[in-house]
């Protein structure tokens, strides 16, 4: 875990689900990018997915491994923590980012993201709001033993009114909403960096 002296800024890595130009998930994390920053959270948002390849076991050596996906490890140990903002496909994860995520979780119980805090979040224009996704990504974070902020959730259902033309979050609900989560995230990545410290996790 990356040390946070008190007082300092915390780099966290925000990964988008979409690769849509005009994704709500992504105006999402540029909202909660936004709002972080008064909670003392730099969200860097990572814009590299497209170039991760389909994972393959036999490639996942030390000698082999693919640049994009090196590039993605180290911006993920660099990272004090995770921002997931997910879109939902067929009632699951999209396809793209759970392939990124099964790079970074290798080797097990070394990997960037064993333990690393993470907090997810996701937009739909459906009813559901990704609730089923986020269920799922969190079955995933359980596995790496992530430490998975739970409360409180952001589940954005008929997402497509509360964004303006740009893509950009307009609805003020919702932008209170993501600026909760931002704080408790704040407060979150600040209290597993003391205990990781202290040896307690
Ligand atoms: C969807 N969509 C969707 N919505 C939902 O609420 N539950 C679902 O299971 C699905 N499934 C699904 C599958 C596929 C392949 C696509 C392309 C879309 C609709 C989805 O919420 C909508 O397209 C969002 O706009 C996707 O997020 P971005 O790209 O705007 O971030």
């Amino acid at each position: 875990m990356t040390t946070i002296a008190t007082g300092e800024r915390i780099h966290v890595l925000g990964i988008c689900g979409s690769l849509r130009a005009g994704s709500y998930n992504r105006g999402l994390l540029r909202a909660a990018q936004e709002m972080a920053r008064e909670h003392g959270i730099d969200v860097e948002i990572y814009e590299r997915l497209r170039d991760i390849p389909p994972y393959d076991q036999d490639q996942d050596t030390d000698e082999t491994r693919p640049e994009p996906v090196r590039h993605l490890k180290d911006a993920i140990s660099g990272a004090a923590g995770l921002v997931i903002a997910t879109p939902e496909y067929n009632y699951g994860v999209p396809g793209v980012l759970k392939n990124a995520f099964d790079w970074a979780s290798r080797p097990a119980h070394t990997s960037p993201i064993y333990r690393k805090p993470v907090v997810v979040m996701g937009a739909s224009t459906g009813m559901s709001g990704t609730i089923r996704a986020q269920l799922a990504w969190r079955q995933s974070f359980l596995f790496n033993d992530m430490l998975t902020l739970q409360q409180p959730e952001v589940l954005i259902p008929r997402c497509a009114d509360r964004f303006d033309a740009n893509g950009n979050l307009v609805d003020q609900s919702t932008r209170d909403l993501v600026g909760k989560q931002m704080a408790a995230f704040a407060a979150w990545v600040r209290r597993a960096n003391a205990a990781s410290e202290i040896g307690a996790i």
